[in-house]
């Protein structure tokens, strides 16, 4: 990779599993299956090039209206990713934090959950957040509730540490696979400034070339926070 400004902080939004599947005549489930092989193969991809953190939506809180059969094939991925990867996690050297509301899952993932982000609390080679039954307009009413009940006004940085992802930095790229061009219910607030790229690839294709180009876009870019170029 030619030399370049890496990101902080990237963040994807995995979609395309299910087209991805359908167009090998393949059910939804075997899309979502690759869609988690992906995940790890592009995570420690951006961890490998010096990425700090990466936080990948992994279900949304109106995903769980999906019919139930495939909801219970996303449980089973994260039955077994929380359940048989640790060693792997291990390996790839990052702490795992969980955003969002796993109140929902089965109670033995909820466990798993646990159990995963306690073994890996100690790794310091980067984070990985995964975010699972995670909204944003809900995760930002859940804090201004917050406010409300202790009964004080916020500011930028006072609100930000009321989120689900109080004390991590915002996302300086978000990555969306699968063609759609919009954000979804994810980051909102923490995006503001984020820089956005948009791949036409489906997730279970989207590849570590694909991560260094998007990254490359990313540092030609020019971020000015709302300010003026300096000269
Ligand atoms: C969007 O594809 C993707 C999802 C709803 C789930 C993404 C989840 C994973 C990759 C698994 C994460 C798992 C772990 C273990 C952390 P889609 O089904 O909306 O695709 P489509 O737009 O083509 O229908």
């Amino acid at each position: 990779m030619k030399r370049i400004k890496l990101p902080v902080h990237i963040a994807f939004i995995m979609d395309g599993n299910g087209r991805w599947a359908k167009r090998r005549f393949r059910p939804r489930g075997y899309g979502h299956k690759m869609g988690v092989q992906n995940m790890f193969k592009i995570c420690s991809h951006a961890f490998d090039l010096g990425v700090r953190i990466v936080t990948v939506y992994a279900l949304s809180t109106e995903n769980l209206s999906r019919p139930k059969e495939e909801v219970d094939e996303l449980f089973d991925l994260f039955r077994t990713f929380f359940g048989k990867k640790k060693d792997k996690m291990q390996e790839m050297g990052v702490k795992i934090n969980v955003v969002g509301d796993i109140t929902v899952l089965p109670p033995d993932i909820q466990e798993s959950i646990l159990e995963m982000m306690d073994e890996t609390s100690h790794l310091v080679r980067g984070l990985l957040n995964i975010c699972i039954n995670y909204g944003s307009r809900q995760e930002i009413i859940r804090a201004v509730n917050a406010a409300v009940s202790y009964g004080r006004f916020v500011d930028e940085q006072s609100f930000s540490s009321l989120l689900e992802t109080g004390g991590i930095p915002d996302p300086d790229l978000i990555i969306r696979t699968g063609g759609e061009l919009r954000l979804s219910n994810f980051l909102l607030y923490q995006a503001a400034y984020s820089e956005l790229y948009f791949s036409g690839k489906m997730w279970p294709e989207f590849s570590k070339r694909d991560l260094e180009k998007a990254i490359e876009n990313y540092s030609a870019r020019d971020r000015r926070f709302g300010n003026v170029q300096e000269e």
